[in-house]
């Protein structure tokens, strides 16, 4: 088998995700035949460092030895059971190994298969403790301007990147959006921190939530702010009763350089939401964790009707449980958080060089994710495509968000490693300025 004759049975058959298909007319679509650490390996031989962690999921590396070991293990014991009656020993030593790790007072894990439904459980959820309690006026959500929480409808409504939400608005609930700090700067927290509490002062009798992406909004062009901001909206939120939901789909399991930026800024949401690297990228899987007090709130006799109703077939998983836990096994073990401080600081000083560059604006980093804000190229110029297309004839693995090149690549990347992801990238920019 080649590349191409993969590529052409593939393009018969397959609608792929995020993309113009058209584009593969031009674009080179990539069979991958296996993977190992930080590579990527195509039919015809040619190896990509993975330097988007395959859309932020991977942690340790691609068919790593230790979670590959527990997989296999699993699947001679159970692969999957209905968690509705039942249980398992994965899920119950996952959950609470979550509650253990995870910001004080969240204390139990509701699981779901993948971060937008997870998102759609935290909504749900929220919305519907307040109705226990009487408050049935509270159907607003809020959300942070340039956030995104995925692609089912409820997860496209409280998110803000145009390029996903314009063309189903009219499907959409309502939402608001308060403005996310403008910068990384403790003022830009504080002044963005007034506006929610502004709104909160008119509207908090209709606001079930306040759903963010902590420190870095991903999809949102790794646009990153203060933990300050963090913690004035937790108070914000305490003293209007509006919850505070935490969507660490992304920044969660030590990408914003803490095991989970909630922790950073040393609070706790009323919901928090985790993915990706959950399962350390193996399997699907997603869990919004939350309070025993929110948990009593659905507590009752069943002819109360306040149980919360909510299910997906393959809610935890036993094999994605099971990689779920090799995960945490790795980090404790292994002193990952603590490892990656190291390859932070060496990301941080690479990113610097980029500055360098006539064609690069500014440079920002939280933790283990750093990104490079270009100057204001047209869309129609594709600069994120050029860069895409320069990486991959070089073996690296860059996706671009727009004008930004960004780096979040599996914590078993060696320095040598980050050298060649992060100058090949500095090059695929080079090339841009004519
Ligand atoms: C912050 C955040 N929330 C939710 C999601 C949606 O997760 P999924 O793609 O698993 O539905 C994403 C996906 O990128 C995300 O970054």
């Amino acid at each position: 088998m080649t590349n191409l004759e993969l590529k052409n049975r593939d393009l018969k058959v397959l609608w792929h995700p995020c993309t113009q298909m058209k584009d593969h007319e031009e674009v080179p679509l990539i069979p991958i035949k296996k993977a190992h650490g930080v590579y990527l390996e195509d039919f015809d031989g040619n190896l990509y460092i993975d330097a988007i962690s395959s859309w932020w999921v991977n942690l340790f590396g691609h068919t790593n030895k230790y979670i590959n070991g527990k997989l296999k293990e699993q699947l001679e014991s159970l692969e999957h059971v209905i968690l509705a009656g039942f249980t398992h020993e994965q899920v119950v030593k996952l959950s609470e190994r979550l509650v253990k790790l995870t910001p004080a007072g969240l204390e139990k894990c509701f699981y779901a298969d993948n971060g937008s439904s997870a998102v759609e459980v935290a909504l749900k959820m929220s919305y519907h403790a307040h109705l226990n309690d009487g408050k049935e006026e509270k159907t607003i959500f809020v959300s942070l301007t340039n956030s995104y929480h995925g692609e089912t409808l409820g997860a496209l409504s409280v998110g803000d990147v145009e390029l996903y939400k314009e063309t189903y608005k009219p499907l959409l609930l309502e939402t608001i959006q308060t403005p996310v700090p403008f910068d990384m700067s403790l003022e830009a927290a504080k002044e963005a921190a007034l506006q929610f509490e502004a709104l909160c002062k008119e509207k908090a009798n209709k606001i079930s939530a306040i759903i963010l992406e902590p420190l870095i909004q991903g999809a949102g062009s790794m646009h990153m702010y203060h933990t300050e901001y963090l913690v004035l909206v937790r108070q914000i939120c305490d003293t209007y009763d509006v919850h505070l939901i935490a969507d660490e789909v992304m920044v969660g399991f030590g990408r914003s350089g803490e095991l989970f930026a909630c922790s950073k800024a040393n609070i706790s949401p009323d919901f928090m939401i985790l993915s990706k690297g959950l399962t350390g990228g193996y399997l699907p899987l997603s869990v919004v964790l939350t309070t025993n007090d929110i948990y009593a709130k659905f507590y009752c006799p069943y002819h109360d009707y306040k149980a919360f109703l909510h299910s997906h077939s393959y809610t935890g998983n036993a094999l994605a449980c099971a990689c779920a836990n090799a995960t945490l096994d790795i980090f404790e073990t292994d002193n990952i958080i603590e490892k990656n401080k190291i390859l932070a600081t060496y990301m941080g000083d690479v990113l610097q060089k980029f500055l360098e560059l006539e064609n690069v604006e500014s440079v920002r980093q939280t933790g283990m994710v750093c990104a490079v804000q270009l100057k204001d190229y047209p869309p129609k110029f594709r600069a994120g495509l050029k860069v895409y297309t320069y990486g991959l004839s070089k073996g690296v693995l860059l996706r671009p968000l727009g004008n930004v090149v960004y780096f979040m690549p599996p914590y078993v990347i060696t320095h040598e490693e980050i050298k060649i992801m992060m100058y090949t990238a500095y090059d695929a920019i080079a090339q841009l300025i004519d």
